[in-house]
């Protein structure tokens, strides 16, 4: 199935602020661009508002009529609030996709659903022996490093795995979880950041497992409540970006030294690779929709 024949897109993008997560969302505009509607989520208003403005300076006249994005400041740290907070996001979801049917400008319908779970952070940067000494920090990497993904792909899988179309579409909903090599390599010092990406890993495969051979072709599966829908994950490791959490591992004093010496020639040497390019790959990945469901793929990845 191509990913993108003949449908308007729909995106959800969480920390598109700043570094990857925004990278991608002015990527999705400029590839999914006239017919994309795009949500973006993080704590900073401002930044989130000028990663909006950026996109709408970035696209043709014809391209900006077709391409709306809502900006939602919150904590996704905050568990408490995900749900409400997401009512708010897929009840402007369904105002809108109503408006849709009566506005000649949309050419079509929803038919692909992007979650992108981007947002992230590095510490807490401790051998794993001083871990016990801050429960707190501890506690809050995991609540938005892990925690906070798991609850938004069901909160997603709620609301789109039940979708019904009256046009008698089936949407195709991808579930992206932006993973890292430390999903799948130990470093020094780093265990709550590698054993966080890891877990993200294992529950994308695990949803890949419960949503295999459902509605593997348009109009087929059995989802109860509507038509199924065809359910992809993807764990994307974008490679070492160029973005603020890289200054933070250079300028960390907690993590072993190898891997911040490795962190500063990364940089000084130019090997980090620039988020624009590594996003513009994550989505042509998903375009060409040839891979595994579940599968972890790496920048690097010869794709
Ligand atoms: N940089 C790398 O070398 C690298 C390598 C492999 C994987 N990754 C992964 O790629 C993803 C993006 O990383 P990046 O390098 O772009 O990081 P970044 O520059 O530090 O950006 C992190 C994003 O997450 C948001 N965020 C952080 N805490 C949040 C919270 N509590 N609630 C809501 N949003 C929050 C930030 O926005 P606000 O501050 O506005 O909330 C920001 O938009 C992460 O999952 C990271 O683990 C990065």
């Amino acid at each position: 199935m191509s990913a993108t024949s003949g449908t308007r897109f729909l995106v959800f993008i969480t920390g598109a602020s700043r570094g990857f997560g925004r990278c991608l969302a002015l990527e999705a505009a400029r590839k999914w661009g006239p017919a994309v509607d795009m949500h973006l989520i993080a704590r900073n208003a401002e930044a989130l508002t000028a990663v909006k403005r950026d996109i709408e300076a970035s696209l043709s006249d014809q391209s900006k009529i077709g391409v709306r994005v809502w900006t939602w400041p919150f904590d996704l740290g905050n568990l408490e609030t995900l749900e409400p907070n997401f009512a708010r996001i897929f009840a402007t979801v369904d105002e809108f996709s109503a408006e849709q049917e009566s506005t000649a400008m949309i050419m079509h319908k929803y038919g692909n659903v992007y979650l992108f779970n981007n947002a992230g952070s590095v510490g807490p940067i401790a051998y794993a022996k001083d871990l016990c000494t801050d429960l707190p920090a501890l506690r809050q990497s995991l609540d938005l490093n892990l925690t906070s993904s798991i609850l938004i792909t069901s909160l997603f899988l709620r609301r789109f795995c039940t979708l019904s179309s009256p046009s008698n579409k089936v949407p195709a909903l991808f579930i992206i979880n932006i993973s890292s090599m430390a999903a799948i390599q130990p470093f020094h010092s780093w265990g709550v950041y590698c054993a966080g990406k890891a877990a993200r890993d294992m529950f994308l495969q695990v949803v890949a497992q419960e949503h295999q051979g459902e509605g593997s072709a348009r109009g087929e599966g059995s989802m109860a409540g509507g038509m199924s829908v065809h359910l992809k994950t993807l764990n994307y490791a974008p490679g070492p970006l160029d973005t603020d959490m890289q200054i933070e591992l250079r300028e960390s004093e907690s993590i072993h030294p190898p891997t911040r010496e490795w962190s500063e020639k990364a940089f000084r040497e130019g090997w980090l690779v620039r988020p624009e390019e590594s996003a513009s790959k994550c989505l042509r990945i998903l375009t060409k929709n040839d891979f595994k469901s579940g599968v972890h793929i790496d920048y690097y990845d010869d794709m």
